[in-house]
């Protein structure tokens, strides 16, 4: 694809580094937003944020096969790298990285990452792979780009809280921010997977955040935590969720379990559900 008039497209390393260093030898900061592409307003937010905290924005565009398990949606995970780069240019981006496969991943590497804990637990129950090949490929990519500052949503707040410890732990020389969760009309968390429902699964699908307010007003008044994420569980089923994978109140900064049994400090209410084949994620704080 060739470059859209405002956005120029790299696909190598070694392109990002000679247009990056180009800027920092010229004193600009650079801004980086990760994302898998099928961009949507929550990703236009980021790289907006980003242009407020620096000079330059590069966003990624890789659909990373890392952090999919077989059984998963790597194959029909939405692709739509024209539109994308056209919604880039709008939001003020000034660098689209857009490595193949194999670029990213040479058929010889053997490194693997091993957060522990922060990604233990919620999704890492459910998608065991997936927060080993998102902390890979959030090192290499902050590794390739060399961002001051890099710009993630609240919507995946685990792998927010996963990014901080991967960053922290390795001593990579970025600064994390965590941008609010941007929700439709009526609520729903902007997300590329909400492409996958139907009208009815929608509108099943805009409950979920209202669920997750209940569960919030109920632990902050001091229900006690397992009735609370019990009744909330059934809630979304009675609503018409197929299945619910969880629905938990749990520390906000670490994502521990309180071991009181009640919501004793700044708190987050998180919650995993299916719709046929979909599956959606929310979260909110408490
Ligand atoms: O949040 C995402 O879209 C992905 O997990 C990320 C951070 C781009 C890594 O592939």
């Amino acid at each position: 694809m060739p470059d859209t008039p405002d956005l120029p497209i790299v696909r190598t390393i070694a392109d990002l580094r000679q247009m990056v260093s180009g800027w920092k030898r010229q004193g600009f900061t650079v801004g980086f937003v990760p994302t898998m592409g099928a961009l949507h307003e929550g990703h236009l937010a980021l790289v907006r944020e980003a242009g407020e905290r620096a000079d330059r924005v590069v966003a990624s565009v890789f659909v990373n096969p890392a952090q999919f398990a077989a059984h998963e949606d790597l194959g029909s995970y939405p692709r739509q790298e024209a539109r994308d780069a056209e919604l880039l240019a709008g939001a003020g981006c000034a660098l689209m990285y857009a490595p193949a496969v194999g670029e990213m991943y040479p058929a010889d590497a053997t490194t693997s990452i091993s957060v522990g804990a922060p990604a233990e637990g919620l999704e890492g129950d459910f998608r065991p792979q997936m927060f080993g090949g998102v902390a890979l490929v959030v090192a290499k990519l902050l590794n390739q780009v060399q961002p001051d500052v890099a710009v993630f949503g609240e919507k995946d707040y685990q792998q927010l809280i996963v990014v901080n410890r991967l960053v922290r732990d390795l001593d990579i020389s970025v600064g994390i921010v965590g941008l609010p969760t941007i929700r439709d009309g009526h609520g729903l968390a902007l997300s590329s997977r909400n492409a996958y429902l139907s009208e009815a699964e929608l509108a099943v699908a805009r409950r979920l955040n209202g669920v997750l307010a209940e569960v919030g007003a109920k632990a902050a008044a001091g229900g006690p935590l397992p009735a609370v994420e019990a009744e909330a569980r059934e809630a979304l089923l009675h609503a018409g969720f197929s299945h619910v994978d969880y629905v938990a109140v749990r520390r906000a900064g670490d994502l521990g379990a309180f071991e009181s049994g009640t919501v004793d400090g700044p708190a987050r209410v998180l919650a995993a559900a299916w719709l046929g084949k979909t599956r959606l994620i929310d979260n909110m704080a408490v």
